[in-house]
């Protein structure tokens, strides 16, 4: 069952219609530089992530595991992120925790990108209903699965909702990821799936996360696929994500959200496609960005490298044309916001 929900997910989000909404990127207009007065070989795209050097300010998002498909992915996901030195997510772990023939699947991640910083996952609804001891046992787990230098927890309740096997239980989440962040020790990156965060969790986790991921909405839609799944057996329900297919915050959005109440860095996800919205996102005050449903993609085609070098030539371009040397330049770099940013910002008293 749980294997069926992996290869259904990967294929339901590597087609266009998983993709719904804007993220609102296109919102945030870098200016164009006339004289940059640097080459674009002076352009200097390198990070550090979590104590370590990296070639970019990208991070291949939290996907997948648990099947043979889903393992020839992250191995050609590992491959790719050593290979461009870029730190990478695996998907949610615990069929690797229950089912230890699922575990291969995940540990390939660890083998062949042996030096990048790789981050574990758990979900919100696994971890609000286990025992602090099992809790803290799974986590550790996962971590040791793939020599982890993080663990994220995912924060999903709309695709639970929608999720024909879902499992929408969300009491004591907060006090659960209070206890990981005490006892285990790696930092943790509280993330969403698509919905975006709000500045209002965002305040919640401040001394409990150590990174947030936004990942908001624009990209891949978790209510569209789950909604697709129930489409046979629960026509209801189905019906019920059609009308709720929109939900959620739009990454621009919710990266301002997050940046004006959080105190720690914080990843934009959620439609970024190309390295051109990366640098939008990084303008908007992200630290880091990060995408998946490419990655898929390009994994399925056996062409995730490209697809990084592709990332990190678009960043360094857009980073020349507004004359910004490096990654703190280009986080500085002016910028005007389209109407729907702008407006969103000004009823929520942020700014961005
Ligand atoms: C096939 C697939 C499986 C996913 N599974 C997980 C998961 O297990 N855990 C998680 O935290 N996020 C998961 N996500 C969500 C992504 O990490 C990300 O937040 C979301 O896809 C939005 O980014 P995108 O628009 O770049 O795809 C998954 C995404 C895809 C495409």
């Amino acid at each position: 069952m749980i294997d069926k929900r992996k290869n259904d997910h990967i294929f339901l989000a590597s087609s266009p219609e998983s993709q719904i909404g804007e993220s609102w990127l296109d919102e945030v207009i870098l200016i164009h530089k006339a004289l940059p007065e640097l080459d674009l070989d002076d352009v200097d795209t390198k990070a550090v992530f979590l104590g370590r050097e990296i070639s970019m300010p990208f991070i291949i998002g939290a996907m997948t595991g648990g099947t043979e498909l889903a393992e020839k992915i992250n191995a050609r996901l590992a491959k790719a992120a050593e290979e461009l030195r870029v730190p990478m997510y695996v998907g949610s772990q615990r069929i690797g925790i229950i089912k230890p023939e699922a575990r291969q699947s995940f540990e390939v991640v660890k083998a062949n990108a042996p030096s990048i910083p790789k981050i574990a996952n758990l979900g919100a609804p696994q971890i609000s209903r286990l025992p602090d001891e099992q809790l803290l046992r799974w986590a550790e787990e996962a971590v040791a699965m793939i020599d982890a230098a993080a663990l994220a927890v995912h924060l999903n309740p709309a695709q639970e909702v929608f999720q024909p096997e879902g499992e929408p239980y969300f009491r004591n989440v907060l006090a659960k990821l209070r206890f990981l962040k005490k006892e285990l020790k790696v930092p943790l990156i509280v993330k969403e799936v698509g919905n975006g965060i709000s500045m209002e969790v965002a305040k919640l986790l401040n001394g409990i996360a150590d990174i947030i991921d936004v990942a908001g909405a624009g990209g891949t839609s978790f209510i569209t696929i789950e909604g697709l799944r129930a489409k046979e057996a629960r026509p209801e329900l189905y019906e019920i994500s059609e009308e709720f297919k929109t939900w959620g915050i739009p990454t621009a959005a919710a990266i301002c959200e997050v940046k004006s109440a959080f105190k720690g860095p914080v990843i934009a996800s959620g439609g970024i496609r190309s390295g051109l919205d990366g640098a939008r996102a990084l303008s908007l005050g992200a630290d880091y960005f990060s995408a998946s449903q490419p990655l898929l993609k390009a994994a399925l085609e056996d062409r995730a490298a490209q697809a990084l070098s592709r990332i990190r030539q678009e960043l360094s371009i857009a980073m020349f044309l507004v004359g910004a040397a490096d990654i703190n330049e280009l986080k500085k770099a002016p910028k005007v916001l389209g109407p729907r940013l702008e407006s969103w910002l000004r009823q929520r008293g942020i700014i961005c």
